[in-house]
């Protein structure tokens, strides 16, 4: 029998977080993110399952846009980097995709593009850096924009901007960005996106007429902890089985590096998932793990292929148990915050040999 690692994907849940989420702005639409292989999920199956309810996607760069095309995904693609180069924008047409611009050369390229006729599609996007200082144009050149690239500028146009701490509502930024967006539009009409999962949970100003969403869909909390509201339930469980159980005596080791000691006699699980599988290589003594819903904590570094836990307390504990890593019953933040990372980081992490087992095709 094969290895039995593999993540098992909740097709219902995502539709469950999908209509959560889109519930909170019922007069806005959802842009469904889904770069990074859907944040690990797997892009063309996500996309699938949310087609009939989603007019727009979202992946990080062009690279991203084929397999989805090639799958039969039709909607609308936004691309969060916009385009790299003058190839890349002469695509826009045949892989029908809406460019997030986010600096002026970006902007000079397209409008030359449409003004020459190379490209028809002229609802594209425009960043704008009302505070996150990584991507996009200065709001106070959003006059000169409007006036050297009217054909950027339409009915359709939506003017953009990212928060950088819509997951920390304690701290005020968001209130500096959200009032520098709205002097920099004064009048204008233009559509808007602002808000991510976060913001789209918790700040309803940000709820625009498009809203951006990642990590909620997949049902993992934007916010430190678990708490999640409203409910998510999460979309990924990652699985593997236990391959050896020993009995150790005190004062013996496991692992590379002899880094952990056994202070008790000890029964060690030893189970088929490791780093190269994209399990955080550093997550430290104690991160827990559900073998039959019990929990135990790791033993021992992780090794490429395999992880340890101190079993000793488990009841029943067999070869070919089943092992839950994350997922339902172990929330992936909780791992996130042993390891020193956010749920975001783990999912995308698991790597392309760890099987994605989709469940739930509920309404395909
Ligand atoms: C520009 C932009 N908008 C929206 C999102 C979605 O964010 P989240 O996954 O927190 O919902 C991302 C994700 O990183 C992003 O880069």
């Amino acid at each position: 029998m094969p290895r039995k690692t593999r993540a098992v994907i909740d097709l219902c849940a995502l539709l469950h977080n999908y209509d959560a989420m889109s519930s909170l702005a019922p007069d806005s639409q959802q842009v469904v993110v889904i770069k990074a292989d859907a944040y690990g999920n797997g892009a063309v199956k996500v996309a699938q399952t949310l087609a009939s309810q989603v007019s727009m996607f979202a992946v990080a760069f062009l690279d991203e846009v084929y397999e989805l095309r090639q799958a039969g995904i039709t909607q609308e693609i936004l691309v969060l980097q916009g385009p790299y180069d003058k190839s890349e924008c002469l695509l826009t047409d045949e892989l029908n995709v809406v460019w997030m611009l986010h600096n002026h050369s970006q902007v000079s390229m397209v409008h030359h593009a449409i003004q020459e006729a190379h490209i028809i599609k002229c609802n594209h996007w425009l960043k704008f850096d009302t505070g996150m200082h990584r991507l996009g144009l200065m709001p106070k050149e959003f006059n000169e924009y409007q006036r050297d690239f009217p054909l950027l500028f339409n009915e359709r146009t939506v003017i953009a901007t990212h928060l950088s701490a819509a997951d920390e509502p304690a701290k005020d930024s968001c209130s500096v960005q959200l009032a520098r967006f709205s002097t920099m539009l004064a009048s204008t009409s233009y559509k808007l996106s602002i808000a991510n999962s976060a913001a789209n949970i918790h700040l309803d100003k940000a709820r625009k007429h498009w809203n951006r969403m990642g990590i909620s869909l997949f049902g993992s909390s934007p916010f430190e902890g678990n708490e999640i509201k409203p409910d998510l339930k999460p979309v990924m469980r990652l699985l593997s089985q236990v391959i050896a159980i020993r009995e150790i005596e005190v004062g013996e080791s496991v692992g590379y590096g002899d880094t952990w000691v056994a202070k008790r006699a000890t029964s060690i699980a030893t189970v088929a998932i490791g780093y190269a599988d994209g399990y955080p290589r550093h997550a430290p003594i104690g991160t827990p793990a559900l073998f039959n819903g019990q929990r135990a904590g790791l033993v021992g570094r992780v090794s490429m292929d395999m992880l340890t836990f101190d079993v000793t307390d488990i009841k029943d504990i067999t070869l070919g148990m089943e092992v839950e890593l994350w997922g339902k019953n172990l929330a992936i933040n909780e791992i996130a915050s042993h390891v020193g990372t956010i749920g975001y980081e783990l999912m995308t992490r698991i790597s392309k040999r760890v099987p994605r087992v989709y469940i739930g095709e509920c309404r395909e």
